[in-house]
């Protein structure tokens, strides 16, 4: 059955001015509670600072106002060593488990840069209705606020390694189940049309913005927005396929531990047997063991899993979910499934911007970073978030592994050099936003990847099944 999305999405975004004092503004809203000592610590490779990702992503703008104010003069060639991540193009740069080596800049030094560059930025986008390229510039400026929100949620990652509990999160109370979602449903093959819709005459990304008015006033017009990676729209088949109407719960998890999940290499990759005899793996990461029960540590403290067996499961790598489905008799779904699932309305014969519909994500909808848990909601919290096909929080709470590899969909034409086009190769392809995803960031068809051991990043699964 093919598919397609039917209307462009209803959700109100700001001008682009707005939109980046917003965004520009909530990274410093997550850091505010850090202490000046918390700033500079790394405590994996993995991980980076906090100082280091307020500075990095001012750095991304930097790299802006070099390219399209040809007399702009550096910051500081020293800022753009320790700020610059991965960015060959960009020059050279300190490497990523270094980043917590140097005290310099001070956190101090660091604010100041991020001041100067949003007072640059200000004046460069006040301006820019009155160049040629301005679509080309807005374009790039949109990608740099996406990219600001990808820190944003790597900041909550990086905090929780970093604090965890001792972190003073401003934590809303988390919502009450309100459904039992159990099973699964049956999904039925064909063919369907995976990946983000361009829309207008325009086919990429570049097109997507619109240049706000001289006088500072927003006209009227959308942000639609999408990685390069999510596209083209391509036609797949599918087999008929049933999926969990719900994201794997903490309880069903504990199950294949006390079931001996972690000690049989029968239900285990190769290279996740190999880590769970060289890391010592027993349980996801934060879960912890005291007299002999399990407990689980996030922002809110140390609670008995037993209080939490309804909630999704997070902080599994995919090795770990590839072995509890294979445990279960079950298996992780490919993206293409799992956006189907998400998306595809049979009562419309479309497919829609978001499990629930054409409107963005509300807090009754979905467990995205303004709903200000810092944490999972139970399964069944958010029965208004439900797809077509009645699967729930799909969107939010936990990204979901799937057993895709993270590679570019025929056709794929790259938007921004070194941005996702050099990540295709040896990771796999999450899907749906975390707790800690902002709700302008997130879409269906939004392709996550992270290599199949990380498991500090917000990450849970839900199982498939052939028919
Ligand atoms: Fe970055």
């Amino acid at each position: 059955m093919v598919s397609a999305i039917s209307r462009p999405a209803e959700v109100s975004v700001p001008s682009i001015t707005t939109l980046y004092q917003q965004v520009r503004a909530r990274t410093m809203q997550i850091v505010a509670p850090l202490e000046i000592e918390d700033y500079v610590i790394q405590t994996a490779e993995f991980m980076s600072p906090p100082r280091w990702h307020i500075g990095h992503t001012s750095w991304f703008f930097e790299t802006v106002l070099q390219k399209f104010q040809p007399e702009y003069k550096n910051y500081s060639n020293e800022y753009l060593f320790y700020f610059n991540s991965y960015y060959e193009g960009f020059g050279a740069r300190i490497e990523r488990p270094k980043r917590g080596t140097r005290s310099r800049p001070t956190v101090a030094e660091t604010v100041a840069y991020r001041s100067y560059i949003d007072e640059q930025m200000s004046r460069f986008i006040r301006d820019v209705s009155n160049r040629d390229d301005a679509q080309t510039v807005l374009a790039i400026v949109r990608l740099g606020l996406e990219h600001e929100m990808q820190h944003q949620e790597l900041l909550v990652y990086d905090i929780k390694h970093l604090l965890c509990d001792q972190f003073d999160a401003p934590i809303k109370p988390a919502p009450q189940s309100i459904e039992n979602v159990g099973g699964m449903v049956e999904i039925e093959g064909g063919l369907f049309e995976l990946g983000y819709a361009s829309r207008g005459s325009s086919p990429t990304v570049r097109e997507g913005l619109r240049a706000e008015s001289g006088d500072g006033s927003p006209h009227s017009k959308s942000y639609d927005f999408a990685f390069d990676n999510e596209k083209p729209q391509h036609t797949v088949f599918l087999q008929d396929f049933f999926l969990d109407r719900a994201p794997v719960s903490n309880g069903e998890y504990l199950e294949f531990i006390n079931a001996g999940g972690y000690e049989d290499f029968r239900w285990w990759h190769s290279a996740g047997w190999e880590k769970v005899e060289q890391e010592s793996w027993q349980a996801p990461l934060y879960w912890e063991q005291h007299d002999g029960e399990w407990m689980i540590r996030d922002f809110a403290g140390l609670h008995r899993v037993a209080d939490k067996l309804n909630e999704p499961v997070s902080h599994v790598s995919f090795l770990e979910a590839s072995a509890y489905a294979k445990w279960a008799g079950k298996r992780l779904p490919t993206e293409a499934e799992w956006e189907k699932a998400a998306t595809y309305s049979q009562a419309l014969n479309s497919k829609q911007d978001f499990p629930w519909g054409n409107t963005g994500p509300d807090e009754t909808k979905a467990n995205l970073f303004e709903n200000g848990l810092w944490g999972v909601g139970p399964v069944g919290a958010f029965p208004a978030g439900q797809s077509a096909y009645g699967c729930q929080q799909m969107i939010g709470d936990v990204w979901e592994w799937t057993t895709s590899d993270y590679a570019p969909y025929p056709g794929f034409k790259s938007e921004f050099d070194e941005y996702n086009d050099k990540w295709f190769v040896g990771q796999k392809v999450l899907r749906g936003g975390s707790f800690a995803t902002p709700r302008a960031h997130i879409r269906s068809t939004y392709r996550n990847f992270f290599y199949p051991h990380e498991r500090w990043m917000i990450a849970g699964f839900r199982c498939a099944k052939d028919k």
